[in-house]
């Protein structure tokens, strides 16, 4: 990719330091998994307010619905690998110049790329807790159910509704995480937005919250963002050719 924008991308993350990566479902699409908001994303067939947390614990039938879908979506996240932007990011941080990667996925895919150090702001569909006793299960193991005619698994040690680990709409976000993304979003030299729409709150906030406190901001997305306007660089492009070029060019000058 031979672009004046794509040389003043890779200038600034050859120069900076402590770079903060902030993703979405759009880095993960080359590596089978749909987005939501792009082109046959998943909320251009379904009405997220279905899947809503009141919803999912207070009405069995809306929780029945949400496992259906799920049951549908789990294996095209089961079998997915990582491609070549997540393992750009691994290559940032192994060179030291990466911070953390703060994900909005659910996929597990910057884990099993070899991130070490993953902020998962929207938790892990990897696991599936009870909502009483918070025992966790193995996602595999609950399509497993599932597939077998359970459309309501509860939990095996007290019967507990089950909850993938992951932030519905109108759940609390995990304290924690989304506290040290903040810190880390305030502290960074340098933000890349990877695959994201960023309209979902708080997370889209890292970008402008970057930004005011003097990091330059690079965003790789196929799409239009909300934040394209704040961006020291947009790159119009599919994540895993750009991120590869891009790390891969910075990496080596
Ligand atoms: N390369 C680059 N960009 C891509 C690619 C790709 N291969 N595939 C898709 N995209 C872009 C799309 O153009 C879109 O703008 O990624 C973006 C994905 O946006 P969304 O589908 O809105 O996903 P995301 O921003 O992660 O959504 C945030 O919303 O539904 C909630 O909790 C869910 O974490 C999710 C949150």
């Amino acid at each position: 990719m031979a672009s004046s924008e794509f040389g003043r991308a890779v200038a600034l993350v050859r120069d900076a330091r402590r770079i903060v990566a902030l993703t979405g479902a759009g880095i993960s699409t080359e590596s089978g998994i749909p987005d939501f908001r792009g082109p046959g994303g998943s909320w251009t067939k379904y009405d997220p307010a279905v899947f809503a947390y009141p919803q999912f614990v207070g009405d069995p039938e809306s929780r029945k619905a949400y496992w259906r879908w799920s049951v549908e979506f789990w294996p095209q996240v089961a079998a997915a690998k990582p491609n070549d932007a997540h393992l750009a990011l691994v290559a940032l941080e192994r060179a030291e110049r990466l911070r953390c990667v703060v994900t909005q996925n659910v996929d597990g895919l910057h884990g099993l790329a070899g991130s070490r150090d993953v902020i998962e702001i929207h938790g892990n569909g990897t696991r599936t807790v009870c909502l009483s006793c918070r025992t966790s299960y193995d996602r595999n193991r609950i399509q497993e159910r599932l597939l077998g005619g359970d459309t309501d698994p509860r939990c095996e040690a007290c019967g507990g509704v089950l909850k993938p680990d992951v932030v519905l709409f109108g759940e609390r976000m995990p304290q924690g995480p989304t506290e040290r993304a903040f810190d880390e979003a305030e502290s960074c030299d340098l933000l890349i937005v990877v695959g994201s729409s960023l309209v979902v709150n708080p997370a889209a906030r890292l970008v402008p919250q970057a930004k005011q406190n003097g990091a330059k901001v690079v965003i790789v997305n196929l799409d239009r963002t909300l934040y394209d306007g704040i961006a020291d660089v947009v790159l119009r492009g599919r994540a895993a050719e750009t991120m590869g070029s891009l790390v891969g060019e910075a990496l080596s000058t």
